[in-house]
């Protein structure tokens, strides 16, 4: 039977002609060649198609979000490409290491010209942050996945005194952990004071979990992104995810603490890069250079609030047990009319 597509050609389709000639060496056109120059340009194109692809993914889930509701089943596709998009992060990051076999001396034959271009005026890149919502300055996936946080329904647990008995067993944690501090006969009395202070600051970080208006003080003053009810739904999704209908949504959020740990890493893996290619020195776009990369690393985090959660996990063995309507309403079962 004859095929209803004309044959496509490999070269044609992946538009070779135009991909391969696009390697425009500066040194080559002064007249003074440098050998590595070409891996140096490779190496950033090849960045920017991983950054398409990227875009290309997050894009994706980002209309799945935006829905009224978002589907049940959407989560599942939302799972499968913020996984591609962390394992292509991984590439990223390990692509770092080709750039760093070409030595600060061999950059330098090129480097004066080059200015003042830099990896800073990628549009793609700010593309990246910005959808992820790195700033808030339009509806971003940490927008969005906040507002799909706030409508879960199971928040309210109606009836049930969720949160009475999930403080009784955090202040029954954080007793023991006192206990110990205090008992530790390994300590001096400065470290046991550091470590009581430090346990102090957990608290007082519980009780701002628990209480909404510290929760927003917080916020104002940028210690928390999340909103107080985004959070405590994130917590219930990580404290009860072997309930089958979170476990997915459970994974969605690993899944963006992921993406977001890849991109600090990728982050520190370039600005380390850029220590040792030149030093101190002053970025080509005008920047402090490796100071200036290094500060990016902390302070654009997106989902740092879904790391912290990690604070306010206890143990299964303590976790407040579900009553059974609410166990049943997150569970599969297949009602027989
Ligand atoms: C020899 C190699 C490289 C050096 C020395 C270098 C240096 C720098 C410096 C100094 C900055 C800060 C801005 C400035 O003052 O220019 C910067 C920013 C940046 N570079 Fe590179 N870079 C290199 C390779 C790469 C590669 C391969 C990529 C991949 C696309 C890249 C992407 C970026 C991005 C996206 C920024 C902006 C980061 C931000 O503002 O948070 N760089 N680079």
């Amino acid at each position: 039977m004859e095929k209803p597509y004309p044959p496509v050609e490999y070269a044609q389709y992946l538009g070779l002609a135009q991909l391969l000639t696009s390697q425009h060496p500066k040194s080559v056109e002064y007249g003074r060649p440098a050998h590595d120059e070409m891996l140096f340009i490779v190496i950033h194109q090849v960045y920017e198609l991983w950054f398409k692809q990227v875009l290309h993914e997050l894009d994706s889930v980002v209309a799945l979000f935006r829905a009224e509701s978002v589907d049940e089943r959407n989560i599942g596709t939302a799972v499968a490409r913020l996984q591609r998009v962390a394992i292509i992060q991984e590439l990223m990051i390990d692509q770092m290491g080709v750039l760093e076999t070409m030595t600060p001396l061999d950059f330098l034959d090129f480097r004066d010209m080059l200015t003042p271009a830099s990896g800073f005026q990628s549009a793609q890149f700010r593309t990246i942050e910005r959808t992820l919502g790195v700033k808030r300055d339009q509806p971003s996936l940490f927008d969005l996945v906040e507002k799909w946080l706030e409508r879960t329904p199971f928040l309210e647990l109606p009836g049930y005194q969720f949160w009475a008995s999930y403080r009784a067993a955090v202040d029954e944690m954080l007793a023991d952990d006192r206990r110990t501090i205090e008992a530790h006969p390994s300590f001096t009395p400065e470290e046991r004071a550091l470590q009581l202070a430090e346990l102090d600051r957990t608290r007082q970080s519980f009780d701002a979990l628990l209480d909404e208006p510290t929760h927003e003080r917080l916020r104002q003053e940028g210690s928390r992104r999340l909103s107080h009810r985004a959070t405590l739904a994130a917590l219930l999704i990580h404290l009860y995810r072997d309930q089958p209908i979170l476990h997915l949504p459970f994974r969605f959020l690993t899944l963006l603490v992921d993406v977001d740990e890849r991109l600090a890493t990728w982050r520190y893996r370039h600005a380390l890069m850029v220590h040792r290619m030149i030093g101190t020195k002053i970025g080509t776009g005008g920047s402090s250079g490796h100071h200036y990369l290094m500060s990016t690393v902390e302070r654009s985090k997106v989902f740092g609030d879904l790391f912290n959660l990690s604070t306010f996990l206890i143990p299964r063995s303590a976790l407040p047990e579900l009553p059974e309507a609410i166990a049943r309403r997150l569970g599969f079962h297949f009602p027989r009319e």
